[in-house]
């Protein structure tokens, strides 16, 4: 059995968050879902038209964006390009969670349609199997008031793309292999779980937001090593602190990193 590439069906989806926010948030969505057959970016799409609240998703992007400047491969073969724009008070202290927030966010919709086995890598990576399925891509604008949070999600992904791609990749259609899913579930399911949790952002309770990172967290426990400031750093990922930052436990006790600080290389042992 296979996913379901039938078009994605932007008023479906609408009436579908529509009657969940009734039902499950302090407010009721009636922001825009922008659906796209093309589109260069998602997150440039939002970053120049959105307002809060909105969603823009497209079935292919002809210059999708990751992380650190680099190309996110999108091919028009079922997978997921979807940003959210969101506003928040800049003098939010917790800001720089927002990316680990929306990693969480991925992670249950993932389990809601019955994956297992998968999680997120410090910062912004969702694993499975030790490859990578998603990535997030988080951009500001408007004196970081303005969020645009972009999410790629590989459902099925076709051999030149994945030889495009520079790191170890996998698929929902390899991880979900014999079983059955619809991608439009997955959507409203990640729509869901982004308003539920951005809806929380404001007044977040750092540790049950610590305790659900935890429960995803891939690296927690394991050895890793990276360049920071000139110098190979190893030791043990032990958790985050309130910025975000990755704690990592070294001879000299526990030290905190941030994702501009540092790129993390393979755990060491996996
Ligand atoms: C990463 O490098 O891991 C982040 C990838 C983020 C890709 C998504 S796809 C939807 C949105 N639009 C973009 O141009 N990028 C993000």
């Amino acid at each position: 059995m296979t996913a379901n590439f039938d078009a994605l069906n932007a008023q479906r989806i609408h009436d579908a968050i529509h009657t969940f926010s009734k039902n499950h948030l302090n407010t009721t969505y009636n922001s825009k879902i922008s659906c796209f057959d093309s589109i260069d970016s998602t997150n440039a799409w939002l970053i120049e038209n959105g307002k809060d609240g909105d969603f823009c998703l497209s079935e292919t992007q002809t210059a999708g964006r990751g992380r650190r400047d680099n190309q996110w491969v999108s091919p028009n073969s079922g997978n997921i390009y979807l940003s959210y724009c969101c506003y928040f008070d800049n003098t939010i202290e917790h800001q720089s969670l927002l990316g680990l927030i929306a990693g969480i966010a991925i992670a249950e919709a993932l389990q809601e349609i019955g994956l297992s086995g998968h999680g997120i890598k410090w910062p912004n990576d969702i694993f499975w199997n030790g490859k990578k399925l998603g990535g997030i891509l988080i951009q500001t604008a408007d004196n970081y008031q303005k969020f645009v949070i972009g999410i790629g999600l590989n459902v099925s992904l076709p051999e030149e793309s994945r030889n495009e791609i520079t790191q170890a990749a996998v698929s929902l259609e390899d991880a979900l292999k014999g079983k059955n899913f619809d991608r439009e579930t997955i959507m409203i399911n990640l729509i869901q779980r982004l308003l539920t949790h951005t809806e929380m952002f404001v007044q977040l309770p750092f540790q049950a937001f610590r305790q659900s990172w935890n429960r995803w967290d891939i690296l927690h426990g394991q050895d890793v090593s990276f360049q920071h400031q000139n110098k190979e750093i190893s030791g043990t990922v032990d958790g985050i602190d309130k910025h975000g930052r990755i704690g990592i436990l070294l001879e000299s006790g526990i030290e905190y990193f941030s994702a501009a600080d540092i790129k993390l290389k393979k755990p060491k042992h996996t």
